[in-house]
């Protein structure tokens, strides 16, 4: 009997252990089972390689060494992974088959073994076994004194193929760095495609030897040059990173038609934009000078960007120009071409045919999708899960990113659970194969190279999740625990998200003491969805450096405030939430004061000053709905009015920023209010 509990004590210990490490790695592995032991992890580690690699695994091994004696502070002595170099048994073990190719739907795939004897990563390509790295650091734990890798079997290969991070550097220009850290937090959370919006209205970002003035007169200086563009090529390469650039053809070319007006359908000059929006310019389709001229640039791209896919955009073209010129408008006569769809449909067979002639497959936005078209171009879906579904059966390899619009500061929730390919969709098993995977798309418009990154990160793990693990890994909470573990991870990586906001905070209150900012932004984000596109008077020359800039989607003190009111709401006595909601709004209420001579001291916060004002007043009232629930006493109607209106104003949101527990304490309120 003895025996039967102790096995049933051993079975509970080896699932809380699983439940743990489900909060841990992300994405979460195809298959993966512990079983208690523990690899100690100490100065004599040793990394060795076996196999037919190519070299970039053993960079790759030297650069995860490198991250785990960063994390672990251990001087462990092995300096570099090299051929022949490590010791198989006083650490890891890496055996790979044969070198991979950075081409889509290449074998990802990698098995992990950790006993107390020592780690074996196997994988058929050097890329699987890039992706096992960032698995083993991931699993680092500390306990009892020393670190640790957790004994498991792990079997893991992606869901997708296509787990791509869009970049537009076209409206605000990121920087080398910038981006090189993020194909860093890429690779940690096993995505394999950045996406360079390398074009748009307000910059032409990439050098061009056949035609110098896109970059010299459309960037205001801030492009890549080719060799930069190399670099990056190689960074991501190592990274197990593909880079398919896209030049958004044939809208959001004001930048192309600064230094070559010629491409255009009215006459110029034209200046590179500053404003935000959807602009009126867009090339002349219906004269082969512009072919000639898209040729010569395709062809000079195709060969400095190696991958097998090349974005041509395609998006958001209004036809403005189209409709207002005379020689366009006879020959769409003329060729019996009846819509401005029409005409574009024209254009893009032609940039198929240029394409096509470089070696390369086309992608385009939803817009290319029109009659014409054949299914040699790839979609990628932007305007919802119709557009994506209408493209698969019709036969177009798709991509999603509606859902993964990460620069719309939705929660990552949002993200997480807008899978590729739900059963709603009703698409046949052939269907089905045409969903490559999704992009999360980090456009531009209200960033900089100083912002991105806390726009970017961590919510993108979370899409990185969805497109690697199983649709069955769906959990929320467990969801947000990993993000919050991940988060410092990617740290290590130089990217800012996390330590920037106080850097802001800083720079804002000019000093050091920003405590009570602190306390005040922590329950804000920026505005969802820019309040539906409208810019607010913003241009790519405006501050980002704002409390909106230092403030990030999904704050987390807010969301665990509201979850604490939810399990209040559903039970009223339980004591440990209503402390905790109580402590919380006790602050709120007082921070105000303590605010109010910061925002006479520095006009730059002053914008949301009505907001620290607004949270200290629902706060007394979420205080007084906690004591009508506790004391079963019915507020008065005169309260229930008065605290509406307060609720409505906190609603309000104020320099591009909204408080986010205004829905907590309106569940308070209803709740008092509901308690006869
Ligand atoms: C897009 O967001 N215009 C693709």
């Amino acid at each position: 009997m003895q025996r039967i509990y102790i096995l049933i004590f051993l079975l509970c210990c080896k699932n809380l252990q699983a439940q743990d490490y489900k909060k841990i790695l992300i994405p979460y592995p195809q298959a993966c089972s512990f079983n208690g032991a523990r690899f100690p992890v100490n100065e004599g580690f040793t990394i060795s390689v076996r196999g037919e690699p190519d070299k970039r695994i053993y960079s790759a091994a030297t650069r995860m060494l490198t991250r785990l004696k960063g994390r672990s502070g251990l001087f462990i002595s092995q300096q570099e992974v090299v051929p022949g170099a490590g010791t198989p048994g006083s650490g890891l073990l890496i055996r790979v088959t044969r070198a991979a190719n950075n081409v889509l739907g290449e074998d990802e795939s990698y098995h992990l073994v950790i006993t107390v004897d020592g780690i074996m990563l196997n994988a058929e390509t050097d890329l699987g076994a890039i992706r096992g790295l960032e698995t083993i650091l991931q699993l680092l734990k500390a306990g009892n004194g020393y670190y640790y890798l957790p004994g498991c079997v792990i079997d893991d290969a992606p869901r997708f193929p296509w787990r791509g991070l869009l970049i537009d550097v076209g409206r605000h220009f990121m920087p080398v760095d910038v981006i090189k850290r993020n194909i860093d937090g890429m690779a940690a959370v096993k995505m394999n495609v950045l996406h360079l919006h390398l074009t748009e209205d307000q910059g032409f970002r990439i050098e061009c030897k056949a035609f110098p003035k896109l970059h010299e007169l459309g960037s205001e200086g801030e492009y890549y040059s080719q060799d930069q563009i190399r670099d990056l090529l190689h960074y991501a390469g190592e990274r197990g990173i593909r880079i398919v650039p896209e030049f958004d053809m044939p809208g959001h070319t004001t930048s192309w038609f600064v230094g070559y007006p010629e491409l255009a359908s009215a006459p110029g000059p034209y200046h590179v934009e500053h404003r935000l929006g959807v602009m009126d310019p867009v090339m002349d389709p219906t004269r082969e000078s512009t072919y000639t001229f898209i040729d010569s640039f395709l062809g000079e791209m195709s060969k400095l960007f190696p991958d097998e896919y090349i974005h041509i955009g395609g998006d958001e073209n209004n036809g403005r120009q189209w409709k207002r010129n005379p020689a366009i408008q006879l020959f769409m006569q003329v060729h019996a071409i009846h819509s401005n769809n029409e005409l574009q449909a024209y254009f893009n067979r032609r940039l198929l045919a240029i394409t096509e002639k470089y070696g390369k497959k086309m992608i385009g936005w939803d817009e290319i999708m029109q009659p014409g078209i054949p299914t040699s171009a790839i979609i990628q879906s932007w305007r919802g899960m119709e557009g994506l579904a209408r493209a698969a059966k019709s036969g177009y390899p798709v991509i999603l990113s509606s859902g993964y619009y990460i620069d719309l500061n939705f929660p990552a929730s949002d993200h997480y659970l807008t899978d590729p390919l739900p059963d709603s969709l009703h698409l046949t098993t052939a269907q089905r194969k045409l969903i490559l995977g999704g992009e999360a798309t980090m456009w531009s418009e209200m960033v900089t190279w100083e912002t991105i990154d806390s726009r970017i990160w961590p919510r993108t793990a979370a899409i990185a999740e969805r497109l690697w693990s199983d649709a069955s890994v769906n959990s929320v909470p467990d969801m947000y625990d990993k993000l919050e573990r991940i988060s410092p991870q990617l740290e290590e990586l130089g990217l800012t998200h996390e330590k920037n906001v106080d850097m802001f905070l800083r720079r804002l209150a000019g000093n050091e003491n920003v405590a009570a900012l602190r306390v005040f932004t922590d329950v804000l984000e920026p505005i969802k969805d820019y309040g539906s596109i409208d810019y607010a008077g913003y241009t790519t020359g405006s501050p980002f450096t704002k409390i909106v800039d230092a403030v990030r989607p999904d704050a987390k003190v807010a969301r665990e405030f509201n979850i604490l009111v939810r399990n209040f709401a559903a039970d009223s006595k339980d004591a440990v939430s209503e402390k905790k909601i109580r402590q919380w709004l006790i602050q709120w209420k007082h921070n105000h004061l303590a605010l109010r001579s910061a925002f006479r001291q520095y006009p730059a916060i002053d914008d949301v000053e009505m907001l620290s004002r607004d949270l200290s007043v629902i706060s007394v009232s979420g205080l007084e709905a906690l004591d009508y629930i506790r004391l079963k006493k019915h507020p008065p109607l005169l309260w229930r009015s008065r605290v509406e209106k307060e609720l409505q104003q906190a609603s309000i949101p104020r320099g591009m920023t909204e408080i986010m527990v205004v829905a907590g304490i309106r569940k308070l309120v209803e709740r008092a209010e509901g308690y006869f």
